[in-house]
């Protein structure tokens, strides 16, 4: 009796484990191992009082490894008297401070992140932030505003909030400020090397989420074998592309269709084979390869076919109509182009 019920937990819990659908890699978010050049930027006018900064006060939690944000509030307590705002000039020092930085082509591994606390905002001429905002974001420079609500005036908060960079615009009254200021930084340490482009939750929508996975189509063609060597030779711990559910599916095919060195039909490998038995995913080198799930399979009509000598899989367009799904195909004689993907720079991989 007591045999018997160890058995059937054992079961239950085999069966938790193996039924999770495998899922695309998050953005590192270790906030202890953030490597990023921030420079904070407070506007010094008489509309924020140290009243409307008491609350924030938790802030300085997120970096203990530096004094950085107990600088900045044992700073505000002694801010001038004067109305007059000149954030643009706040916004050029920190521009010369990030410049600096930089002087000897040190950190350029490192992305920059500038947050911005204002209260008011003047747009006239000299005083106008937006082009210096504009010319540091081009530069690759993220932005994320604190609007200071104390006045309750929608059309300076959204001033403000016009300066940061897409999803980065937050206020003060938001629940959680912190959190948000905190995912922003994450958000922005996670990038992807020089040609490569970052998997997020919709193509296209710089502020809609970042995966911790980068892919880059690949123009060359090659067998299915050739290219799986080629994607772990590109970067280290590369492999072939995974799609684990229709959103990344989907996020792959809208890259290639927007790569113009990828002709219709459209036609590319995928890190997909029939291994022992089962179809199973690529992984970096020394990592088991991912079963996969069966209710996530994009199999174009008449396929898989059985056969031993076409275990590799890649997306094909299979009529006018602009979609692909999978085929299987012999891995060394059919030559097409092919994804390569690896895990993002972010506070769990450090790039040099
Ligand atoms: C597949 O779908 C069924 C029904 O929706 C679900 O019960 C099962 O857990 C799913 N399997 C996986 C591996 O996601
Ligand atoms: C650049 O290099 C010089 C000489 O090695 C050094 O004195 C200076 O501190 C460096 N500047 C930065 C920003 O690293
Ligand atoms: C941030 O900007 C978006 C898009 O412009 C807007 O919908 C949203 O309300 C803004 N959020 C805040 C807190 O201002
Ligand atoms: C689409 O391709 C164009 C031209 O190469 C590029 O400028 C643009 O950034 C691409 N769009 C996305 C969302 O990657």
């Amino acid at each position: 009796m007591w045999h018997l019920v160890a058995t059937y937990l054992l079961l239950l819990t085999t069966l938790s484990i193996g039924s999770a659908p495998p899922t695309d890699r998050d953005c590192g978010h270790d906030l202890i191992n953030l490597w990023l050049d921030v420079v904070v930027v407070v506007d010094n006018s008489i509309g924020m009082t140290q009243a409307g900064l008491t609350e924030q006060a938790d802030l300085n939690r997120f970096q203990s490894a530096d004094d950085l944000f107990n600088s900045v509030f044992s700073i505000l307590p002694h801010l001038s008297s004067s109305d007059e705002v000149y954030l643009a000039k706040g916004i050029a020092a920190a521009e010369q401070v990030l410049t600096a930085g930089r002087k000897n082509n040190t950190r350029s591994n490192y992305k920059q992140f500038v947050l911005i606390y204002a209260s008011a905002y003047n747009d006239d001429g000299m005083g106008d932030p937006r082009p210096i905002a504009e010319r540091l974001k081009t530069s690759g420079v993220n932005i994320a505003t604190v609007a200071f609500d104390q006045t309750g005036d929608q059309d300076i908060l959204k001033a403000i909030g016009e300066i940061a960079s897409p999803g980065f615009n937050f206020t003060n009254k938001d629940e959680d400020l912190v959190g948000e200021v905190q995912a922003a930084m994450v958000q922005t340490n996670c990038y992807c090397s020089n040609s490569w482009h970052q998997y997020r939750d919709q193509f296209g929508v710089a502020s809609s989420q970042k995966y911790g996975v980068c892919l880059r189509p690949v123009a060359i063609t090659a067998g299915w074998t050739p290219a799986k060597f080629a994607c772990q030779n590109m970067i280290q711990m590369g492999y072939m592309v995974t799609e684990y559910n229709q959103k990344k599916h989907d996020f792959v095919f809208k890259l290639i269709q927007n790569d113009t060195s990828f002709p219709e039909p459209y036609i590319y490998h995928i890190g997909l084979s029939y291994v022992n038995g089962g179809y199973y995913w690529q992984q970096p080198v020394g990592h088991a390869l991912v079963p996969v799930n069966s209710n996530d399979s994009f199999w174009n009509p008449g396929f898989p076919q059985q056969s031993s000598t076409s275990p590799a899989v890649l997306n094909q367009q299979a009529s006018s109509v602009i979609s692909v799904g999978w085929q299987n195909v012999n891995q060394f004689t059919v030559a097409e182009r092919y994804v390569c993907e690896v895990s993002s720079c972010d506070t769990e991989n450090y790039c040099e």
